[in-house]
């Protein structure tokens, strides 16, 4: 009877058609904004060639052992996170939930960043900024008055956006290998080249050498600041994207069989090397920008919208050639986006099946188009460029961060499922996960993450982010991230259809079906 259920659900499923294809999505979903538009002056403003040892320590002792950690959870259960969850803790499921309402909430805006990006890349052939690009951004293009909401839609966003949230529900539908698997197997490639060929074409461009000096001086006395560290653990989360649901979903879609340990260095490595060459790119253009306007490399780095959004835009327009410079970084900011966003949507969406036991393309259909809606409502009218800072602000600290923190602590401690975990990865893993890796998941990385979060707590608490209103940051900012935690544990109060769903199939009956080899 179980095995029947089970030989449904896995059938119903879907599967990464090789380890190839499963790497490549891992990459994709690990390769996005956070690498190209957050990760250089990240590593800038922290002691710039020194930021190189505290991201290396996060990324040892947090990152790459709690991607692990998440490929352990997905792998084994063969679940979306909440049933992943459950299947290694029955009372452990509204942890799932939260991770997936995280992702519920980061797609939405998400989307918008890949929208503004998909116009852009267009922009850039003419320069639609004129000589204001700072005005053009605030006023022509998205129209934002002051913050506050104001529900007026500007057509200019609503078009890119909705054929954004298009290409997704397609994707969706399309399923794990033929919409995830192949959509990645073609995107990272192109992506790899087009921002290599940024890359170089930064480097020859005047004052590129100022901008690569003033990212990679180092301030060795800038690893005394506890905040440097802060900045390099809070960097690697959301950048390898775990510790929000993805991995454990996308590792769920992986033959038994596979060398997860492996695979979770490449990804992890795959990753970092892209931050490193997202930041050679992104200071080299800084640099020539700061040669042309006669000013410190200092007065013009940022990040987020302001780099790519003002920042690039004058690059474009004062460098030679600088259009085919705009289609390559927009190009590039779309490309690596679609991949996060569907790595983020097919948690919800994988969620959604398992509980439900729906066709993949109602979870798809029931899914997409809400957060489409929302994301519409929110993003394409003249307050959306507030929201969406004080939103991704906030769930990137008082939701990622803490749902990782608690997730570790309940499983090391209350569960204590890690040393089952381990004996799962080291099945087929070519690392050993031993004694080193419990101490790191157990100890280490939830200590360095809750300290983290303190220091965020403390300075969100005394100072009003970016002087928003109380009221936005009580709904967007705070309000998001107890609304992410409430509605996770209430889905978790859902019955489960068949609680026989609840326990982890059969190996044979799985290897017997099939999967890849
Ligand atoms: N990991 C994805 C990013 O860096 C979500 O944007």
């Amino acid at each position: 009877m179980s095995t029947t259920v089970h030989e449904q659900a896995e059938a119903r499923r879907g599967a990464f058609s090789s380890r190839r294809v499963f790497v490549l999505a891992a990459i994709g979903s690990a390769v996005g904004l956070g690498n190209i538009w957050r990760f250089p002056y990240v590593a800038y403003e922290n002691g710039g060639g020194a930021f190189v040892i505290p991201y290396l320590v996060a990324l040892l002792t947090a990152g790459i052992p709690f991607l692990f950690l998440d490929y352990a959870l997905g792998h084994r259960s063969r679940g979306s996170a909440p049933l992943a969850f459950a299947r290694t803790r029955r009372a452990t499921e509204g942890l799932g939930w939260w991770q997936v309402a995280i992702c519920f909430m980061i797609a939405v805006y998400y989307a918008a960043v890949i929208a503004w990006a998909l116009r852009y890349t267009f922009f850039s052939f003419d320069e639609a900024w004129g000589d204001d690009p700072e005005g053009f951004l605030f006023g022509d293009f998205l129209q934002a008055g002051d913050p506050g909401v104001d529900a007026t839609i500007v057509p200019g966003v609503l078009v890119p956006l909705a054929l954004v949230w298009i290409a997704v529900l397609v994707v969706m539908v399309l399923g794990v290998q033929k919409g995830i698997g192949a959509t990645s197997v073609v995107f990272i490639p192109v992506l790899v080249i087009a921002f290599a060929a940024l890359v170089v074409r930064s480097l020859f461009l005047p004052g590129a050498g100022e901008g690569l000096d003033a990212l990679f001086t180092p301030d060795w006395g800038a690893l005394g600041d506890a905040a440097v560290w802060a900045a390099a653990f809070g960097q690697i989360f959301f950048s390898l994207s775990v510790g929000f649901g993805i991995m454990i979903t996308y590792a769920s879609y992986v033959h038994r069989r596979t060398d997860m340990t492996g695979s979770g260095l490449v990804v992890g490595f795959a990753n970092s090397g892209f931050e490193l060459l997202a930041g050679i790119g992104v200071f080299a253009a800084l640099g020539f920008m700061a040669q042309a306007n006669g000013v410190a490399v200092g007065e013009v780095a940022t990040d987020g919208l302001g780099l790519a959004f003002i920042a690039f835009p004058t690059i474009i327009s004062e460098a030679p050639a600088g259009a085919l410079i705009g289609v390559l970084f927009f190009g590039s900011l779309v490309f690596a986006g679609i991949t996060s966003l569907i790595s983020v949507i097919e948690v919800v969406v994988s969620a959604v099946r398992d509980k439900f036991e729906m066709t993949r393309r109602n979870a798809a259909l029931v899914v997409t188009i809400p957060s489409a809606l929302l994301s519409l409502v929110f993003f394409s009218t003249t307050s959306g460029v507030y929201v969406l800072d004080i939103v991704d602000h906030f769930i990137n600290r008082f939701g990622i961060l803490l749902v990782a923190v608690v997730s570790m602590l309940v499983l090391a401690w209350v569960v204590r499922a890690m040393p089952m975990l381990a004996d799962h990865m080291n099945r087929n893993g070519s690392v050993r996960l031993g004694q080193w890796w419990l101490v790191l998941v157990s100890v280490v990385a939830p200590a360095a993450l809750a300290y983290v979060l303190v220091r965020e707590l403390i300075d969100n608490v005394q100072e009003a982010y970016e002087g928003y209103p109380g009221w936005m940051l009580g709904v967007f900012g705070w309000g998001a991230a107890a609304a992410v935690l409430v509605v996770g544990f209430v889905a978790a109060r859902l019955r489960w259809r068949h609680p026989e769903a609840l326990t982890i199939p059969d190996d044979r009956v799985v290897t017997e079906e099939g999967g890849q080899p």
